[in-house]
């Protein structure tokens, strides 16, 4: 039996993992360090609370001393614990330099300290910055990051290179589009307009909608780790992306449709500020390398979600209250109101 510590399992990418390693190898026990921040949700790990290989550590990854007892006997680090929402991070940047940058810093030297094996950062296409209408990110492509968010993960990156290089420190760095799929917080594009469309309230697109993201169900995202985790070799980076393409204009008409609400619940808001442009990622290293290949169907995937959001009201529900509703307000403003 191997024993894996999670960072960050109670979030969105981390809750799927943690369901996803649980269900398909049998040798692993789970550990899952999370602080339960406002992202961070019990409820995503309910059914498997009391699984016998997995057990759940309350703690945070700045936190020397809890990071040390939860290394003990560790062999592997899968580490997602972050701030990981781009308007969170304009509106103040200081958790993400805490937990992106100082959390990890903390996560690796406890990891050296007790030996770890294998260590595998997961971070971002975010890091490379913005594309023009052709082209993708390589894990050649310079760092350019342009939000707070993705300049905290980048910093990371280079952190966890830094121990590869000095320390010969075994970890390897996937770099990730953009998610979708079951237990995602309802602040991020999909989640957030499908939980306003089942309640009939408008939905706010930023500038002219035409910013193209590449869309991966998590579940392939959490497949790709998996294999990164296994084949990849140390000391690399691996980039992995979903090959589907999508302005958010038409993504937003695609929700629209498959709900069957009216165009006029579209609301153009002001744009966020260094909004980047377009993100496409090249993912053939991890399939000629690894044998790892995106399998799930934009189109499937996104019905499949859209049904878990309608089949789980009561989860959106319990998160739509106290800091999620002050948020929405300084993020959104007079669209509240407009719902109303
Ligand atoms: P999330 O915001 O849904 O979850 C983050 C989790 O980390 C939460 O459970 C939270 O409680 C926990 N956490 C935050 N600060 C912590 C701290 N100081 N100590 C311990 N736990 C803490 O994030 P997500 O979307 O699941 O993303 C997970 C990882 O994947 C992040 O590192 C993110 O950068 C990366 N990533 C995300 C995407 C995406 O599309 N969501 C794409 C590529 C990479
Ligand atoms: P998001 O889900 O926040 O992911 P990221 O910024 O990490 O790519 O946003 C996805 C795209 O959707 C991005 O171009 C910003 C846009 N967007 C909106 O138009 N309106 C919104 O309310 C949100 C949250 C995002």
């Amino acid at each position: 039996m191997i024993s894996m510590l999670v960072t960050g399992g109670c979030g969105f990418i981390g809750s799927n993992f943690v369901h996803y390693v649980l269900e398909h190898e049998p040798d692993i026990h789970v550990i899952n360090l999370d602080a339960l921040t406002y992202a961070g949700n019990l409820a995503n790990l309910a059914d498997v609370a009391n699984h016998p290989r997995y057990r759940f550590v309350h703690g945070d990854i700045t936190d020397r001393d809890i990071v040390r007892t939860a290394m003990q006997g560790v062999h592997s680090v899968i580490h997602f614990a972050a701030e990981s929402h781009v308007d969170r991070s304009i509106l103040d940047s200081g958790p993400f330099i805490r937990t992106n940058v100082l959390g990890t810093q903390v996560l690796l030297d406890a990891a050296r300290a007790a030996g770890v094996e294998r260590f595998v950062h997961v971070s971002t296409d975010e890091v490379y910055g913005s594309l023009g209408p052709s082209g993708y990110f390589t894990e050649e492509t310079p760092l350019a990051p342009n939000s707070p968010y993705a300049a905290s993960k980048a910093a990371s990156d280079l952190l966890v290179r830094s121990y590869v290089h000095t320390f010969h420190f075994p970890a390897l760095i996937t770099r990730c589009s953009n998610n979708y799929g079951p237990y995602q917080f309802p602040e991020k594009l999909i989640p957030l307009f499908i939980s306003n469309l089942l309640r009939n309230e408008p939905v706010p697109v930023y500038g002219d909608g035409q910013n193209v993201r590449d869309w991966i169900h998590v579940r392939d995202h959490c497949a790709g780790i998996l294999t990164v985790w296994k084949r990849g070799r140390v000391g690399e980076i691996y980039n992995l992306g979903g090959r589907s393409e999508r302005t958010n204009l038409q993504l937003t008409h695609a929700l629209l449709e498959a709900l069957g609400k009216p165009k006029s619940l579209i609301r153009y808001v002001p744009d966020r500020p260094g909004h980047d442009r377009r993100y496409a990622i090249d993912c053939s290293k991890s399939e000629r390398e690894l044998g790892w290949h995106p399998a799930i169907a934009f189109e499937d995937g996104l019905r499949q979600t859209i049904d878990w959001y309608k089949s789980h009201a009561d989860w959106i529900a319990a998160i739509r209250t106290g800091e999620y509703l002050q948020y929405y307000q300084r993020q959104y403003g007079s669209l509240v109101h407009d719902a109303s």
